[in-house]
């Protein structure tokens, strides 16, 4: 039988630190190193420079996935792209990615499937529940699963949008997923959604009910009022549902395998909120020990948050080889997902 497995990972984030104390001093957000600690452990994130674009980070991320994996983009089948703050409206950010990758030049062109995910914060367990399928299905051999935000750019960096812009960051990460005969790899994949909550986490922009769908002036430029340009979150609703949707999330993985909580050495859970996860650990009587935690240094990279922290675990030695991880993801759509892996 042909088993899905993660060949490799690699991950970057800009190099640009920009600390709590940097969004009160360099911005003049009202708010506090204090305020954001307690209620949300994130002590710092990064932010990429003008002109550098999601697929950019996303294009590091993936040449070092492919590096550990031992391949060339050539030998990728297709490549699945999740991200909330994408290059442009449309077309999709995987074909940016794929034109940087090389994969439209030189003599050897391969112009592989490119496709675009829009599931937030669970996009890339999304993306990898979709690579496993069609790695399973024989249709693909290596599939390239990135998830890579730039939010820096489209967060209102005000007092007014200090409830939103305080958690999050820029970063990129990204899976091989690869055919294999050895009895390992990617064992199961669940997803949800409950659709009755979009509006809770949302960025609306425009209003395609509109015509046209964003108001203009006079000499005909677009003009988007601040309620709609930003993205707009009912944090303790989010909160509450986040906790319950990514518990059942996790139990589904385990049951779906025979597993018990105990036998997972690592969870990777998305990093939201560091209250969040705890409560998630305690509820499960998970030890502190075997969860993973970025969000101190990275804030909330949303799409990206899961494959980041697993490229750390992997590269600092946390993460070995035998190992059965559990990842977890809750976001805006609501959307969840879950995935158990025999690493
Ligand atoms: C966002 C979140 C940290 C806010 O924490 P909270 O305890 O719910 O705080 P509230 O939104 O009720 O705000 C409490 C007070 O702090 C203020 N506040 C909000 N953000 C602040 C900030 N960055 N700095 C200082 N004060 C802030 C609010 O204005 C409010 O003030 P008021 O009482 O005078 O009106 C929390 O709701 C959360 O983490 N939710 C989930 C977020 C999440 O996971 N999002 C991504 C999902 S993928």
């Amino acid at each position: 039988m042909t088993n899905a497995f993660i060949s490799g990972t690699g991950s970057y984030v800009p190099p640009r630190v920009v600390t709590n104390a940097d969004l009160a001093k360099d911005y003049g957000i009202d708010t506090t190193h204090e305020w954001i600690v307690q209620r949300t452990g994130i002590e710092e994130r990064r932010f990429s420079e003008p002109g550098v674009m999601t697929s950019d980070l996303a294009l590091e991320a993936s040449k070092q996935a492919l590096e550990a994996a031992g391949l060339v983009p050539t030998d990728l089948d297709m490549i699945l792209f999740a991200t909330l703050s994408p290059d442009m409206c449309f077309p999709g950010t995987a074909v940016f990615l794929q034109r940087k990758l090389g994969l439209c030049e030189g003599e050897t062109p391969k112009f592989v499937g490119a496709m675009d995910i829009r599931n937030q914060c669970s996009g890339f367990l999304y993306g990898l529940g979709t690579a496993t399928s069609m790695v399973k299905s024989g249709a693909c051999k290596h599939v390239l699963v990135v998830g890579a935000e730039t939010h820096s750019a489209a967060i209102d960096m005000t007092t007014r949008g200090r409830t939103v812009s305080t958690l999050f960051g820029d970063g990129a990460g990204a899976f091989v997923v690869s055919a294999t005969d050895e009895d390992r790899g990617i064992r199961s994949w669940h997803v949800g959604a409950d659709g009755r909550f979009a509006e809770k986490l949302c960025m609306r922009v425009w209003d395609i009910a509109k015509r046209p769908y964003v108001d203009l002036d006079e000499e005909g430029n677009g003009k988007v009022p601040p309620e709609m340009l930003w993205p707009h979150m009912d944090g303790k609703v989010v909160f509450r549902h986040a906790i319950e949707r990514m518990c059942g999330a996790l139990l589904q993985a385990c049951w779906a395998n025979g597993v018990e909580l105990k036998d997972v050495d690592l969870f990777c859970f998305h990093q939201a909120n560091k209250r969040i996860n705890e409560y998630v650990a305690n509820t499960m009587g998970i030890p502190p020990e075997k969860v993973l935690s970025n969000i101190e240094r990275y804030g909330n990279t949303t799409a990206a948050t899961i494959p980041l922290l697993v490229a750390e675990a992997e590269r600092t030695g946390r993460l070995e080889r035998g190992m059965k991880v559990a990842m977890v993801a809750f976001g805006s759509g609501f959307t969840w997902g879950s995935a158990l892996v025999d690493w």
